[in-house]
């Protein structure tokens, strides 16, 4: 299940959308089913301390933050069209996205410097965003690290630019605090709640990518679409998912292989089909909106060259 959210987006209801959604699904496949009983709890309990205790070694890697209005801009776009915004909040001011006995207190925290308790350093912002981790090398819950670890330093650059001059809120948020239900279920291999458990956080990261029409830089950018299609891009919902889970489109050829550029970006940014009928809001495409004609013709070319399938296998 995708750690994401726009409930599916990654995680549920109350949560950002449906990507965030896979958390809304953790709480109905819970209440449902009830698969969890409290016997294996006290194992679980034992392996998610464990889990929260780890520390990931990460090298350090310094990253330049521009300060020019243009690059400002492409972090405020990038914010979008990359979801951090979908969590985050309008103005990266952070906000609770689900809260419950079961799941906990699932929060974004505010990102803009001025307000929250204390500016993060760039080191900070690095290893949160590429890698999932705390400065100390814990790490953090449900932040989907695995969809932008491969971030150049120049985009995530520009992302902090924007985040740093935002006017910011004086609104506390909470910090997160995982229930039994989610570390259960992270224990049982169906959700991730620590990204960085499943990061190379010795991969080496690339200074820049020139923004170019090839599925190349389309893959690039599709790994912020896979957190609700999936890994394979062939949609379906989270294994166990409930009946009523919107479930993502097959995005390999088998699935849109008819749809133009043109059919594309129209979809993309008006949440539109070819035959004129509207998806559901599963699909956050008030965010995808924000991808350039050249991120959109870039990202058609690369589903154009992934592996046909059938849909729903994730
Ligand atoms: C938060 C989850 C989520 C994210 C992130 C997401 N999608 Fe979707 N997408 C969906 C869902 C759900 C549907 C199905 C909507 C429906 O059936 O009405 C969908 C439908 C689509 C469709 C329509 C296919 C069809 O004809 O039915 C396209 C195209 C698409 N998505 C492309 C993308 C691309 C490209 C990205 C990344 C840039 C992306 N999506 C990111 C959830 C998501
Ligand atoms: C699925 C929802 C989600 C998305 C999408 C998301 N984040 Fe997060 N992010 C979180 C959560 C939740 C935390 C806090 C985790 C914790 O406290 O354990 C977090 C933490 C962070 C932190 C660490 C903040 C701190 O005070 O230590 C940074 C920085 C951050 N996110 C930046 C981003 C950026 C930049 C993007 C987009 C490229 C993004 N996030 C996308 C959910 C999300």
């Amino acid at each position: 299940m995708a750690a994401r959210s726009s409930a599916s987006g990654t995680n549920g209801g109350a949560v950002p959308r449906r990507r965030r959604g896979a958390l809304l699904l953790t709480v109905r496949l819970a209440s449902g089913a009830g698969i969890l009983v409290v016997g294996a709890l006290i194992v679980v309990a034992a392996i998610a301390e464990k889990r929260a205790r780890t520390r990931y070694d990460v090298p350090i890697h310094a990253i330049t933050v521009p300060g020019d209005q243009a690059s400002i801009d492409r972090g405020a776009r990038l914010a979008r069209a990359r979801f951090c915004s979908d969590c985050h909040g309008e103005g990266l001011t952070g906000r609770i996205m689900a809260d419950s006995p079961e799941l906990g207190r699932l929060a974004a925290p505010n990102l803009t410097s001025r307000t929250a308790p204390r500016a993060l350093t760039d080191l900070e912002w690095e290893r949160a965003v590429r890698h999932g981790v705390r400065a100390n090398g814990s790490a953090l819950r449900l932040m989907p690290a695995h969809e932008f670890t491969e971030l150049t330093d120049d985009d995530l650059g520009a992302i902090i630019a924007y985040a740093r001059q935002l006017p910011g809120s004086s609104a506390q948020v909470p910090t997160t605090v995982a229930g039994p239900l989610l570390k259960a279920l992270d224990v049982a291999g169906l959700f991730k709640l620590y990204p960085a458990a499943g990061i190379d956080h010795n991969r080496p990261h690339r200074a820049r990518l020139v923004a170019e029409r090839t599925p190349a830089y389309g893959k690039y950018m599709a790994s912020t679409c896979t957190g609700c299609h999936g890994e394979r891009l062939s949609g379906g919902k989270p294994p166990g998912a409930p009946p009523d889970w919107p479930a993502a489109a097959n995005l390999t050829p088998s699935g849109i292989g008819h749809y133009s550029l043109a059919d594309f970006t129209r979809l993309l940014r008006t949440g539109v089909r070819p035959d004129g009928s509207h998806v559901n809001d599963g699909m956050p495409w008030t965010f995808t909106r924000s991808l350039d004609d050249t991120e959109i013709a870039a990202i058609h070319a690369y589903l154009r060259t992934v592996p046909r399938r059938d849909y729903g296998q994730r």
